[in-house]
C-alpha cells in the first residue's frame, strides 16, 4: 500500500467509533438531546461506558448535575435528527420538536428514552476524574432497551465533517472474544 501522510487533526475520521447515539438529559423536567460520537466500551457488567462531552454543550451541564442520561442508538432512517440534534443547541430550542423525536419516561433516570431509536440505555455518570483534562465522563448503563423486531439495525458510524457510513452486513469469523 501506497501512505501519505495524514493532517494529524483528520486522525480521529480514521478511529471515531460508532454507532452516533442521541444523547439526552433532562434538567428541571426540561429534556434536551445532542448527537454524540465519541464514546467507547469500558466494561461488560455492569456495562460502563466512556464519553466525551464538550463543556460549551448545553447538555454538559445537565449531565453533571443529574448525573445521568440516555444514550439512544439511532438507525439510518433518524440521519436528519442526528445531523439536526449535533448542529442545533437545546439552549434555545426544543430539538424533539423540531426533528420529530418523541420522548418517553425512562425508568431509572429523568433523561427521556426516545422512541423512533431501536435501542436506549439508561445511564448513570459514576466517573467524573478526567472531566476537567478531557470533559470525559464514566456512565454506568443501569438499565437497557432494545427493539427485538429489529434484527439487523443500520446504525450511523460517523467519518468526520458530514460523512457517515451506514451499518452493512454481519459476518462471523472465528473469535473467543465475548
Ligand atoms: C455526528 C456528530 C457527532 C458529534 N459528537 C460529539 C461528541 O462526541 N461529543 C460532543 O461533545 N459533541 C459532539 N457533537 C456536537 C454536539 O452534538 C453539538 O455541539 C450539539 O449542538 C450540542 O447540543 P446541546 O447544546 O443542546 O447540548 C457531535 C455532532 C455531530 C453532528
Amino acid at each position: 500500500m501506497k501512505k501519505r501522510n495524514l493532517p494529524l487533526s483528520k486522525v480521529y475520521t480514521l478511529i471515531e467509533t460508532g454507532p452516533v447515539v442521541l444523547l439526552t438529559t433532562a434538567d428541571k423536567n426540561r429534556a434536551n438531546v445532542m448527537t454524540l460520537a465519541w464514546h467507547t466500551m469500558l466494561d461488560f457488567e455492569p456495562p460502563l461506558i466512556g464519553c466525551v462531552v464538550s463543556e460549551q454543550n448545553y447538555s454538559y451541564k445537565a449531565l453533571l448535575k443529574t448525573r445521568a442520561c440516555v444514550l439512544n442508538i439511532p438507525t439510518r432512517e433518524l440521519g436528519k435528527a442526528v445531523a439536526g440534534c449535533g448542529n442545533t443547541s437545546g439552549r434555545d430550542s426544543d430539538k424533539f420538536a423540531a426533528f420529530g423525536l418523541t420522548p418517553k419516561p425512562a425508568k431509572r433516570v429523568p433523561a427521556p428514552l426516545i422512541d423512533e431509536c431501536y435501542a436506549s440505555l439508561e445511564c448513570k455518570v459514576v466517573d467524573t476524574r478526567m472531566a476537567r483534562r478531557y470533559n470525559f465522563l464514566v456512565l454506568e448503563v443501569v438499565k437497557a432497551w432494545i427493539d427485538p423486531d429489529c434484527k439487523d439495525p443500520k446504525t450511523l458510524h460517523h467519518r468526520g465533517c458530514d460523512a457517515f457510513m451506514v451499518a452493512g452486513k454481519t459476518i462471523t469469523l472465528p473469535s473467543k472474544m465475548k
